[in-house]
């Protein structure tokens, strides 16, 4: 498939995930972001795209890079960022969730960004506000921002996304990242491999159109991309793995599991990082194949891409609609 861009913008008046989305809409927004990488290489770093526009980051999760790039993202833009970190309350969720909601939209923000713990309340909260929704994660379901600064990241090194052969490794179950990567690599035609023991790997995953591999060996032979996730300890209920020092033998990144992938092969991590535990330090260090840091740079730029291509859907500052 070809991901070159496409006039046709980003339609949509929120970023509530990767699903649906077409590739002529996720190209535009890669190639907004790629202008914003260069822009955010110069000393002056500020634009006025958002000036006059309030920005709620609204995070019911814990987050540190996450929400520190939706900051100097909309700063950059010139908006006004206000940070709410919601603690998670044990009290009916959709309740709270929906009074936050009215108590935020009377305050007239123009961008909420959202980060929760239960899938699909982004999308609920969504449907009661005025303003544009971005999507900062939501419980397993999606991570849209994620899986567009990792095609950024590839797209830069690589040229394309195309015929990329992209192994997803680890806690696949609990994953949102997986999740929007799986679904945006599919749509701009890479090849998906997702490698994890049998009770991180969800039942219903080869629908999404990827190949399931538990021998983390045969996974990653020939492979262009290593993308290694975290396990999501927080959202299991019980065990799912014998033991740490087990878990790293087994699926755990290191050199010689990554000698099996193609020589110049990407190491690609969202963070954070247990190191020891899903990769290695010498290959996650290691300057010549290892972009994690760099994904970090393309946060920035892409959630500067997203709250850019929502801003044009808000009502213009003199009041008509834009
Ligand atoms: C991820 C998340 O929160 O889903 N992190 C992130 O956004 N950088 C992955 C994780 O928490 O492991």
């Amino acid at each position: 498939m070809n991901d070159t861009a496409s006039p046709a913008g980003y339609p949509h008046r929120h970023l509530l995930g990767i699903e649906g989305l077409h590739p002529p809409e996720i190209a535009y927004l890669l190639d907004l972001a790629d202008a914003y990488v260069e822009q955010n290489r110069q000393i002056d770093k500020k634009r006025a795209v958002l000036r006059g526009r309030t920005q709620v980051n609204l995070f019911f999760e814990a987050s540190t890079r996450t929400s520190t790039s939706f900051e100097l993202a909309g700063k950059r833009l010139g908006a006004d960022v206000i940070n709410m970190a919601v603690a998670r309350s044990s009290v009916q969720k959709g309740e709270t969730l929906l009074d936050t909601a009215m108590t935020l939209n009377a305050m007239h923000p123009d961008v909420l960004v959202v980060r929760h713990g239960d899938s699909g309340a982004v999308q609920l909260l969504s449907q009661k506000v005025g303003c544009a929704v971005i999507n900062a994660g939501d419980g397993a379901h999606e991570h849209p921002t994620q899986a567009l600064l990792d095609a950024l990241t590839i797209r830069r090194r690589r040229g394309h996304l195309d015929g990329q052969v992209v192994a997803i490794c680890g806690d696949i179950l609990h994953s949102r990242v997986a999740r929007s990567n799986i679904i945006l690599l599919n749509t701009m035609g890479a090849e998906v491999r997702v490698i994890g023991p049998p009770t991180l790997v969800p039942a219903a995953v080869e629908a999404l159109g990827v190949t399931v591999h538990h021998d983390m060996r045969k996974g990653l032979n020939g492979v262009d991309i290593v993308m290694m996730l975290r396990l999501q300890i927080e959202r299991m209920q019980g065990s799912y793995v014998p033991s740490l020092r087990e878990y790293f033998q087994l699926y755990g990144l290191d050199q010689s599991k990554l000698e099996l992938a193609k020589p110049d092969a990407l190491i690609m991590h969202p963070g954070p990082m247990n190191r020891g535990v899903e990769i290695d330090s010498l290959v996650a260090d290691d300057i010549n194949r290892s972009v994690i840091r760099e994904q970090v740079e393309m946060g920035v730029a892409v959630r500067m891409a997203c709250l850019d291509a929502l801003g044009r859907h808000l009502p213009n500052l003199n009041g008509a609609a834009s």
